[in-house]
């Protein structure tokens, strides 16, 4: 017995996430997406992971710079979460941004409210999407609250 994709979609819509957008660099290029399938995975040594379909650019930086950083969004960078996901423009997403690095190289998205600096440590082939696990090589904090996202819309914390 298998499920549709339709209501498999459905059903992961009720799960609610964070939003981040997660860069990365190999040589000179840089690239990044909007990605809410994100988190923490180990302690001792710090690991994040992130589900990068295979089809996208960002996914194919990674398999080649080995580095990404995950960029947890505010609440007031629901703009950013849209140009970053949209393919529009593809690849003039980070004009007007002046992205710091820390130790990897891949871009810090400005105002984030946390940003997680990683090195590749395993990549875990998962369906159409790849599981890439990053080792936390630097933490870079901000301030604010988070945007969420829930039922296929974007939403603040209640109360
Ligand atoms: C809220 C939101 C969450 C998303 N989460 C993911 C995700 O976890 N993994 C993924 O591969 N794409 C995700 N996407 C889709 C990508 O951001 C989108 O396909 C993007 O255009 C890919 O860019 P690229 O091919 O230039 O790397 C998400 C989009 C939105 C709006």
């Amino acid at each position: 017995m298998s499920v549709d994709a339709d209501a498999y979609r459905a059903a992961m819509s009720r799960w609610a996430t964070g939003v981040t957008i997660v860069t990365s660099r190999s040589g000179d290029t840089i690239h990044g997406m909007t990605v809410s399938d994100f988190c923490g995975v180990s302690l001792e040594p710090p690991l994040v992971a992130v589900c990068a379909d295979k089809t996208a650019n960002t996914h194919k930086l990674i398999e080649q710079g080995r580095v990404f950083a995950a960029n947890v969004l505010t609440a007031d960078q629901q703009a950013l979460s849209n140009k970053f996901a949209s393919k529009k423009e593809e690849f003039q997403r980070f004009d007007g941004l002046d992205c710091p690095t820390a130790v990897t190289g891949a871009p810090l998205i400005p105002g984030a409210l946390v940003s997680f600096d990683c090195r590749v440590v395993a990549a875990h082939d998962a369906g159409d999407h790849v599981i890439w696990v990053g080792r936390v090589e630097e933490i870079v904090s901000g301030e604010g609250e988070p945007l969420l996202y829930f039922g296929g819309a974007y939403a603040g914390l209640a109360g």
